[in-house]
């Protein structure tokens, strides 16, 4: 039976500086998502990689004096080495400055020119290399220092110069036709009313080609002109599936895209332009753009410029990578802006996974070592307790595919993270330790509730701990064959010995304490 394909993607992100945790941010989001599919029986394509041409990065190269490609690599390289610190599950890492690219590139221009979608012409008006965007006139205002800035509050400058243009205002009414058809298309909401404003105002032509630079692919035909840098790097994610050749057995199974996971800055990139374009080309349309929020920082964004950037490695050096996981996951609800500071990432931590998953494990599993002679414990029969609280840990799969296919993470987290709260009253209740005394069958029936449920939260979370919980497992006596979603009805063996318990999350002390 073949499975069921699942195409994600992140951003790729500008080379001009070094990553930060927010551009963690997306790639955690997809990896989650990627691994649950996994775990479900999906075939998942998980693509990020680095968009590595235009302006700004030629500019952060000549500032820095080094030439722009060996530039390139090494920051390439360090989002690349970000990929691997955060345990990415990527199934590709694409650069915009590599071959299969550049043919991409100029095939989808090519296939914008035959359809009459292309024309030159030149392009008088505002642009800000920050943003790599054009701006209205009327988008514009003063910076109050003489200088003008665009609604982002990136400084913009006037240009004038030959240009090649895309019909992007040919597809208004296609792309409202689109939207409408499918509702679903821009998630969450609030993104999806502004895009709608946004074309429903009226789309100008695009232009799509810049002649003041060379660090670009250059227009077929034409190579006094470098492609605009958002027509090359929304094309990365065609590319990456060997477009042009749409009979690519990765292009075949794999687009169009279940879901572009962006930040909502750069949302009008792809739920109009790309669509728009792709239209043009005559190729499907992914079925979702997510655009989620972005980090704050102490009450800010975080941003380079600002000076509040924190970078992955730091925080996984402070609280450990699963705890990052957990926590950027479980405390921001996807799609809005994520304010965090030290005193919440403690006290989540420490709330949730030290005290109330941590705790469970361990003392469940320290009193099976010491009483149940290290094995599974055998149940003799169920009370109407254990059946409530089986039937609830059998049920949370479903409940949480769907929190998951609305990428609602911090949802999903929630219901899993109940069952565990649920797990610590139902042992208090129990008190198997009370029942060593009094009725070991009854002891040994409740723990291996408690294994139960356990190992229900551990299969659940393993998209979120991937590490975390491939130990918690082990402990549990879970083989890694049985570690899917197909295997969630499946039982633990009573009798099969278990490795000694090990704690899984430490109780992380905050640096000011
Ligand atoms: N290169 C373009 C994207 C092209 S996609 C075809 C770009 N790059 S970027 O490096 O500036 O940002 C990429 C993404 O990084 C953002 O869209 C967002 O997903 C993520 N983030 C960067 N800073 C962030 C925060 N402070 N918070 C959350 N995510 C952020 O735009």
């Amino acid at each position: 039976m073949t499975r069921p394909s699942f195409f994600i993607t992140t951003p790729i992100y500008y080379v001009n500086a070094a990553p930060h945790i927010g551009h963690a941010y997306s790639g955690l989001a997809c990896d989650v998502l990627a691994r649950f599919k996994r775990l479900d029986g999906y075939d998942v394509h998980f693509l990020t990689g680095t968009d590595e041409h235009g302006q700004k990065v030629e500019t952060a190269a000549r500032n820095r004096a080094v030439d722009t490609r060996a530039y390139c690599d090494q920051v390439s390289a360090n989002f690349r080495e970000l990929a691997q610190v955060m345990n990415l599950s990527n199934d590709d890492f694409i650069r915009t400055t590599e071959q299969r690219h550049y043919d991409s590139c100029q095939a989808l221009w090519r296939a914008l020119d035959s359809a009459g979608q292309i024309y030159r012409n030149s392009y008088n008006g505002w642009y800000s290399v920050s943003d790599e965007a054009y701006y209205d006139t009327e988008e514009i205002q003063d910076d109050g220092n003489g200088g003008k800035v665009a609604p982002t509050g990136s400084a913009v400058e006037w240009i004038e110069e030959p240009s090649y243009f895309f019909r992007l205002s040919d597809w208004q009414q296609p792309l409202l036709d689109f939207y409408a058809a499918h509702p679903d298309f821009i998630q969450p909401a609030s993104r999806r009313n502004e895009i709608l404003r946004f074309v429903e105002s009226g789309l100008q032509d695009l232009s799509i080609s810049r002649t003041k630079f060379s660090w670009g692919i250059p227009v077929p035909d034409d190579p006094d002109h470098v492609m605009y840098v958002w027509l090359d790097a929304l094309t990365n994610y065609i590319t990456a599936l060997g477009y042009p050749n749409t009979e690519d057995p990765r292009y075949q199974k794999f687009w169009p895209a279940n879901v572009h996971v962006i930040g909502k800055e750069i949302s009008r990139f792809h739920a109009v332009y790309w669509p728009a374009m792709l239209m043009a080309a005559k190729l499907p349309l992914p079925a979702k753009v997510y655009a989620h929020g972005l980090l704050m920082r102490d009450g800010r964004k975080m941003s380079k410029s600002i000076g509040n950037v924190v970078t992955a490695q730091e925080m996984i050096g402070q609280i450990g990578l699963d705890a990052l996981r957990y926590f950027l996951m479980r405390e921001v609800p996807f799609g809005q802006d994520g304010v965090y500071s030290d005193q919440t990432l403690y006290a989540r931590l420490n709330s949730d996974l030290a005290n109330d998953l941590g705790n469970l494990a361990q003392r469940t599993l320290s009193f099976v070592a010491k009483h149940c002679s290290a094995q599974v414990p055998a149940s003799s029969g169920f009370q109407d307790e254990d059946s409530a609280i089986l039937r609830r840990a059998a049920g949370l799969l479903d409940n949480v595919r769907t929190l998951m296919d609305e990428m609602a993470y911090h949802r999903a987290l929630t219901e899993i993270m109940a069952l565990a709260s649920e797990a610590n009253r139902y042992i208090d209740a129990m008190a198997p330790w009370t029942l060593r005394k009094t009725d070991t069958d009854r002891m040994q029936t409740v723990l291996y509730v408690i294994m139960e449920v356990l190992r229900a939260i551990a299969l659940l979370l393993q998209p979120f701990m991937p590490d975390a919980m491939s130990r918690m497992l082990d402990q549990l006596g879970v083989s890694s064959e049985k570690r899917t979603f197909a295997d969630y009805d499946s039982k633990l063996d009573s009798g099969n010995t278990l490795p000694a318990p090990e704690p899984i999350f430490p109780r992380l002390t905050p640096p000011e304490e």
